[in-house]
């Protein structure tokens, strides 16, 4: 049996992009230690899809459409958490474009494609954050965990809008973590290194793939990353086991960059 500190039954957690990808993943592990996940995502149907496999497990599910960039949908959002559940414990912003940018050099990236990762890779985290704030508060205490990306060590070029809203992410956890600790409420990020998620495969061309593999040859841990390699840091960084951690980055990538 785990130790208390792990424990997460019965505690609320949304996770934005929830749906599918290594959300989806999140959601499932969260239900199978007893908490209950709240898969919010643009994608209604997958969402309340998947929600209804796990509620048909027996465990404890909500799902619903948002896009994490629209204040009103936010609000929506976290209003029907709150009706449905009454609290709320956790928020994981980790709905981002990215598998479906194509990569290319920077100069050739529309400022309206720029402004459009702005909006749903960076503003969400202010909007989703700024919703839950007050139930957080209201609990006594709580956690933000944002998902960024390892391609902020690196300087990965290609996406350079990606690249740089993943490295705000960073900017907005430090800040953030100052202005709600005396609220109990911790705020940290995760960088995945390049994960199989299913999307991610579908749209890399076969070269990318390869070249993908032969970067695995660099890292420490010589395989290519899944998304179930970055549970544990989630379930820990949730739990009461991370309670005196906050405004850290925790870089997940099989040591490929050393943070
Ligand atoms: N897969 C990787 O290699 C990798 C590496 C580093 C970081 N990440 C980060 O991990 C997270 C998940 O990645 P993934 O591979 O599962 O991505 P994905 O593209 O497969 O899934 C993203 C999910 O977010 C949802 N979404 C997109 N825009 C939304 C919006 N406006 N509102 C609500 N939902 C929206 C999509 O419907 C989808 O369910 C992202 O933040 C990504 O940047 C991924």
């Amino acid at each position: 049996m785990a130790h208390k500190l792990f424990d997460l039954s019965e505690k609320v957690v949304i996770v934005t992009g929830g749906a599918s990808g290594i959300g989806r993943v999140y959601c499932e592990a969260l239900a199978s230690c007893g908490a209950k996940p709240v898969i919010a995502d643009q994608n209604e149907f997958l969402a309340q899809q998947l929600a209804s496999d796990l509620n048909a497990r027996g465990q404890s599910a909500l799902g619903l459409g948002c896009d994490v960039s629209n204040p009103d949908s936010v609000i929506n959002m976290v209003s029907a958490v709150i009706k449905h559940f009454g609290s709320v414990h956790g928020l994981v912003n980790n709905a981002a474009l990215m598998s479906t940018l194509p990569r290319g050099p920077w100069y050739e990236i529309e400022q309206s494609d720029w402004d459009r990762v702005m909006e749903v890779n960076l503003r969400s985290l202010f909007l989703c954050s700024r919703a839950v704030y007050p139930h957080m508060k209201k609990m006594g205490g709580g956690r933000i965990i944002n998902i960024s990306s390892n391609r902020i060590w690196d300087g990965t070029p290609n996406r350079l809008h990606y690249t740089t809203s993943k490295a705000g992410v960073v900017g907005f956890t430090r800040a953030l973590s100052r202005e709600v600790g005396d609220d109990n409420i911790t705020v940290n990020a995760i960088t995945p290194g390049f994960t199989a998620s299913e999307r991610q495969i579908e749209f890399s061309n076969p070269a990318y793939v390869v070249k993908m593999q032969e970067l695995n040859s660099r890292k420490a841990l010589k395989r290519t990353q899944i998304p179930e390699d970055l549970v544990g840091v989630l379930l820990f960084l949730l739990s009461d086991a991370s309670s005196y951690i906050t405004g850290q980055t925790i870089n997940v990538d099989g040591g490929a960059m050393m943070h």
